[in-house]
């Protein structure tokens, strides 16, 4: 078998006591550690200031999995990441037009970044290595990679959505996003309408089509485009799950709750997580139900994110705001309704909570795919599971039809939703969650991972021409 390299911007190189955040480093380090390899990326560090020269990778390994991160200097984490990646790509991609800031300098510095993780890497590679990009930050790897003369497999997986082409074609270098994506040999998207908003933009703007056998060819080169749902490790966080009760964290919540409801929701502190829709749902569910207050406490984990970009320290505000509006408004002298904390939680104490849970609302006001949703599933117990809120906005909710769906513009209705679901009968949760269960059991991060790759390594014919 050869070897996997995986590159991604953020490399959650294994640090004790401190989990890794966000859905691609959930996904990727146990796929990783299944099959091993080399993953190359940024450290998370910054260069010390007045040093633009990022220094030699560093290398660690455990677990199987060689990982060498470079450290980046000021500029480059500004313009790159900072930049074009989350002040640019994130909000546009996540149909969030009126949030996106494009400069030449930042789209400038997204090309010099790609350019130099590739020069970082190229004297790593082997030619036989599979590789394996991830996500927005690294849009041009292959093509930079190909540019220098790589002939390998290269694959791309998106972990957030795909816009549909009106939203995209506001990104000024659009045509140049596609043709990089152009320069794999399988491109990887969340969910079939991912695929679909693909699929239409290349043919409104004309720049290729599809094949017969289901590839696609664009600017000249054959492409697999498919959807890949990302999944999570089910049978294992099931496990942490039923095993919880040794937990000293969840043990406190547990008896800090006394006989009252749980709701949870657990989110990196981002506009794309609709957490002010929410909190202002939770406040309109006290308003109108007002036999529930006292009865129910909802806990929101949500460690802050990006804090660099001016639209998050925004959001930071305005959602303190409404929590501190809603324990003012509701709170009594032994009742605190809303649970608001800026902080990481572990796997297993996270585990444990989601299982204390009768309500997990993930309400994203758009969502590549969402594994909150996957694992608030996994972690229930099967005799009396929680039930679950959830966006038909996440990619999730093309998967997990036994949710209860909402729209999180709508906030009165997502109120209504909550209500039902702390309502809902053990037999409807039953049915509903078992459902979703077996979804996550068949389509795990397992599934993920060797299907994408198996895409990948299948070594399909040469191209026809595009005529
Ligand atoms: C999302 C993105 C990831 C990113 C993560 C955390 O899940 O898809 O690429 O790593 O958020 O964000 P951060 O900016 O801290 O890496």
């Amino acid at each position: 078998m050869s070897r996997l390299v995986v590159i991604s911007n953020r490399v959650p190189v294994p640090t004790p006591g401190v989990p890794p955040a966000g859905g691609l480093a959930v996904a990727l380090s146990g796929a990783m550690e299944a099959r091993g390899g080399l993953w190359f990326g940024w450290s998370g560090a910054k260069l010390p200031p007045g040093e633009s020269e990022p220094s030699e990778p560093k290398i660690t390994t455990a677990d199987g999995v060689t990982y060498a991160v470079i450290d980046l200097s000021e500029r480059d984490l500004d313009e790159y990441y900072a930049g074009f990646s989350n002040r640019m790509l994130w909000p546009l991609f996540h149909y969030r037009m009126e949030l996106t800031e494009f400069t030449r300098i930042s789209l400038s510095g997204y090309h010099r970044v790609n350019r130099l993780f590739a020069q970082r890497l190229a004297p790593m590679l082997k030619p036989d290595d599979v590789i394996w990009v991830h996500d927005y930050h690294l849009i041009p790897m292959a093509a930079e990679l190909r540019a220098m003369g790589f002939r390998n497999r290269m694959g791309f997986f998106l972990h957030i959505p795909f816009p549909p082409p009106d939203v995209l074609t506001a990104l000024p270098n659009h045509a140049d996003v596609v043709r990089s994506l152009a320069a794999y040999d399988v491109v990887g998207f969340q969910t079939p309408s991912d695929v679909e908003n693909f699929e239409t933009y290349v043919r409104r703007e004309r720049v290729g089509r599809r094949l017969p056998d289901g590839r696609f060819v664009a600017h000249g080169r054959a492409v697999t485009v498919e959807a890949f749902p990302v999944g999570i490790e089910t049978d294992a966080f099931a496990a942490v799950a039923a095993a919880s009760n040794r937990n000293a964290l969840v043990r406190r919540v547990r008896d800090s709750l006394g006989d009252r409801k749980l709701i949870i929701g657990v989110d990196r502190l981002d506009y794309s997580k609709g957490i002010a829709q929410r909190i202002q749902a939770y406040e309109t569910f006290l308003l109108l139900d007002p036999e529930w207050r006292g009865r129910c406490v909802y806990l929101q984990i949500t460690p802050k994110s990006r804090e660099e970009v001016p639209e998050y320290a925004a959001m930071e505000r305005e959602v303190a705001e409404l929590a501190g509006r809603v324990n003012g408004a509701y709170s009594e002298l032994d009742w605190t309704p809303l649970r608001y904390v800026n902080r990481t939680v572990g796997r297993n104490a996270l585990a444990g909570l989601y299982r204390q849970a009768a309500v997990g609302v993930v309400t994203p006001l758009r969502d590549g795919m969402n594994l909150v949703a996957k694992e608030y599933v996994a972690a229930q117990d099967p005799e009396n599971p929680g039930a679950l809120l959830l966006s038909r906005f996440a990619g999730a909710a093309a998967e997990l039809d036994g949710a209860l769906m909402t729209n999180p513009y709508d906030v009165d209705g997502t109120a209504g939703a909550l209500a039902r679901a702390l309502d809902m009968s053990v037999e409807e949760r039953r049915e509903r969650w078992s459902a979703m269960f077996e979804r996550i059991r068949d389509y795990d991060v397992t599934w993920w991972r060797e299907t994408f790759l198996e895409a990948l390594e299948r070594d399909d014919e040469a191209p026809p021409s595009t005529g």
